[in-house]
């Protein structure tokens, strides 16, 4: 916060000097490029800047080039914004002839293997699918999918691979260029800790003529404003707020300094944390794990009695009794409509003291939801 602060009054001192693309913006931005390139595995040219990752997963679906009778496939454990906007891109597409369709592929929760995983997404993909949107780590379930295999597969099929890696960077490693997707886009604003409305998108040299920024803007015909036209699109989408972006460096540095072993040792600690969090809870509500350790980074969900939660208003409302009365905050949904459940997070200021306390106090809270 500090840093971002530094950077806004630099911006708001001379906003013209600061500000023009063509005066001194490109390079403050490209340094940070070069900073996320070698966190993410990627060439800092294949990277543009995207508010966030529902930003990033927009870019590509409205700009994807949908065949006519071409299917995009989703999950059912995918972002519902994200999972819109693949219906709205598909939806456009299907006023034509012949348009654009989505099929859901169904993954299990609880779940006991990667191979579930990708026996449910090969068992929807077909000849006409084009595009797969997956994410790497879930948001309802936090599953970390295996992403690599998923995207050979897909690619044996002649299907382009989209990952929404909103929760992956700085929670579970990420290597592009061992991944080798099409485009991946991924948030500085969650497990990076930075400002919000930060994050990255991806794209594959071979595509990046096709991919525009879900806003047109100068870039669109004035190919100096970055390196490449790619870029150029994406640098510049009308007058913004880069600060969040440019104070990305000093995020990264302070969480690699936190630990003696660095990043990794963070995303290690944070993933001992949150199965330890999560044994808490499972003793305290006396059920099996859902989901095997090594398919989790620092996010865990715990399914919730049915019985007790049996709809959406009473997941929000056992979310606000624990928030009231407990003061903690910790998300309460229906998966699939039907399954409730609790998810957790671990990052360095919490601790296990907190989880405890949470399952403590979670028995209490699900009997008076029954009463
Ligand atoms: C998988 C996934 N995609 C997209 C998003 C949206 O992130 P943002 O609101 O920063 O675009 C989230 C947020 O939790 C997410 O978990």
């Amino acid at each position: 916060m500090e840093a971002q602060r530094e950077w806004i009054e630099r911006l708001e001192y001379d906003p013209i000097e600061f500000l023009g693309p063509e005066r001194s913006l490109l390079p403050k931005l490209d340094r940070v490029r070069d900073c996320i390139g070698s966190l993410v595995g990627a060439d800092p040219r294949d990277l543009a800047f995207v508010r966030n990752a529902t930003d990033g997963v927009n870019a590509v679906l409205r700009s994807f080039p949908f065949s006519p009778g071409g299917e995009v496939v989703i999950t059912n454990h995918g972002y519902n914004a994200c999972n819109n906007a693949a219906r709205y891109a598909a939806e456009r597409c299907g006023k034509q002839p012949g348009g654009a369709t989505v099929s859901v592929a169904e993954l299990p929760f609880p779940i006991e293997s990667n191979a579930q995983v990708i026996e449910a997404i090969d068992a929807t993909l077909t000849s006409k699918t084009r595009l797969l949107l997956i994410d790497h780590v879930t948001s309802p379930t936090g599953l970390g999918l295996p992403v690599k295999e998923l995207i050979e597969l897909a690619h044996r099929r002649g299907v382009r691979v989209l990952v929404d890696g909103a929760h992956a960077p700085g929670m579970v490693p990420v290597d592009l260029s061992d991944l080798n997707p099409d485009y991946y886009t991924g948030n500085h604003h969650k497990w990076l800790c930075g400002p919000k409305t930060s994050g990255f998108l991806y794209v594959r040299r071979d595509w990046q003529h096709e991919v525009h920024p879900t806003t047109i803007s100068h870039g669109a015909n004035s190919p100096g404003l970055g390196k490449t036209p790619f870029l150029a699109e994406f640098n510049w989408v009308g007058t913004y707020d880069p600060t969040p972006i440019l104070s990305m460096p000093t995020a990264i540095e302070f969480l690699c300094g936190l630990k003696e072993g660095g990043l990794a040792q963070l995303m290690r600690d944070n993933h001992a944390l949150v199965l330890a969090g999560r044994d808490a809870l499972l003793n305290a509500l006396g059920c099996d794990p859902p989901a095997p350790a090594d398919m989790l980074g620092s996010l865990a969900s715990v399914p919730l009695p049915a019985e007790r939660v049996g709809d959406g208003e009473s997941a929000n409302r056992l979310q606000r009794r624990i928030f009231h009365e407990h003061a903690i905050e910790v998300p309460i949904f229906l998966l699939k409509g039907t399954l409730p459940c609790l998810r957790i997070s671990a990052q360095a200021y919490n601790s296990l003291d907190q989880y405890k306390r949470l399952a403590d106090v979670l028995p209490l809270c699900l009997e008076s939801e029954r009463n």
